[in-house]
């Protein structure tokens, strides 16, 4: 290497790397100049060629400028990426003023405002809530119930039984709370109600197979029909209004006797008969009846003191008929056109 080498070999690459404008002409720089096969490894590998007095002094020169030239260009790389971050954030503004996205509340399902405003009406009206598994014994759905294995009524109800538990099935009715409740309070006098779960092995447009009932239950001493009746009417005057028509029609359950059901007038057609009452002007809405005397046994009652009764009602349909909902299929599809309609509608 020529006298004065180094130094001219230091004022050219300081040179180029200063005209580096950008990362990439900067990296292009490092391989040019201390790349493997850059004049500064190349000037280290022909030391051996130097005059021997010149060779210590050559390596240390040359040394010296490649740690000097990895500072300039660390340096200037960490200034170049500062100003490419400082440009981005100049052009890429956040505009504080857009409106945020909203966020989707949920609200209470139809059926579920149903069920809370039944409660509430008859709980107003004197009776406590009470509870029962949705696992049922085929015990307490049936027998207990005055529906022995050889009867009709099975059939109406048939169930899902449980393969593996001999004896349990879903329960076809809220009706063995019935039970359960009188064993747990015999031989006081009671007013229970029971929302719950129930299961039908029904499937069609009409019916789905897991639907929801309230049952209901008065006994003590000396309740008549009379009670049964009075009370049914209050109900339904305080959930459909004071001025809707009402009848209690004559009717069967094994474990009622005697049975009758609560229609209330057709508030899709005003009474005047229309496809959804099959133009008798009236609809269903529960099934009632004096509790009977096998029922009152079973749950420790004894019948020749204490009387009492019961009534059933499907929340669906009671939810259907009160906001005016024509087909029970739009209570479990989950369409939020359907549900939102009664968001903030709560009682
Ligand atoms: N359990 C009956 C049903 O599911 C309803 C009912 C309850 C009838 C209580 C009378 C008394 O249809």
């Amino acid at each position: 290497m020529a006298e004065g080498g180094v130094e001219e070999l230091r004022q050219q690459s300081l040179l180029a790397i200063g005209d580096a404008g950008d990362l990439e002409g900067l990296q292009a720089a490092r391989t040019t100049w201390l790349g493997r096969k850059g004049p500064i490894v190349d000037a280290l590998r022909s030391i051996k060629d130097a005059p021997p007095d010149r060779r210590r002094e050559l390596g240390l020169e040359l040394n010296r400028l490649r740690d000097e030239l990895e500072a300039v260009l660390s340096e200037r790389e960490r200034t170049l990426a500062e100003e490419g971050l400082r440009r981005r954030l100049a052009l890429e503004t956040v505009d504080v003023t857009l409106p945020g996205r909203p966020r989707a509340i949920g609200g209470p399902h139809p059926l579920r405002m149903a069920e809370a405003e039944l409660v509430h009406v008859l709980r107003e009206i004197g009776f406590c809530v009470a509870e029962g598994p949705e696992v049922e014994t085929e015990h307490l759905n049936f027998e207990a119930l005055n529906i022995p294995p050889d009867h009709p009524a099975r059939e109406m109800q048939d169930t899902f039984y449980l393969r593996d538990l001999p004896g349990l099935l879903l329960r076809t009715h809220t009706s063995p709370v019935q039970v359960r409740a009188m064993r747990a309070h015999a031989p006081q006098p009671l007013r229970v109600i029971c929302p719950g779960r129930v299961y039908r092995r029904d499937d069609d447009v009409t019916h789905s197979p897991v639907f929801h009932q309230i049952e209901g239950l008065a006994v003590g001493e000396g309740i008549g029909m009379h009670h049964l009746k009075a009370t049914l009417y209050e109900f339904a005057r305080r959930l459909f209004g004071p001025d809707v028509p009402l009848r209690l029609r004559p009717s069967y359950f094994p474990f009622t006797e005697p049975s009758a059901e609560l229609d209330i007038g057709c508030p899709f057609c005003g009474g005047r008969g229309c496809r959804i009452c099959k133009g008798s002007g009236y609809i269903e809405v529960l099934g009632s009846g004096m509790v009977h005397p096998h029922v009152l046994r079973e749950g420790g009652y004894d019948p020749s003191r204490f009387t009492g009764f019961a009534f059933g009602l499907g929340i669906e349909r009671t939810a259907m008929l009160h906001y005016g909902i024509d087909d029970v299929r739009l209570l479990y599809t989950s369409d939020l056109r359907f549900l939102t309609q009664f968001q903030g509608t709560e009682a």
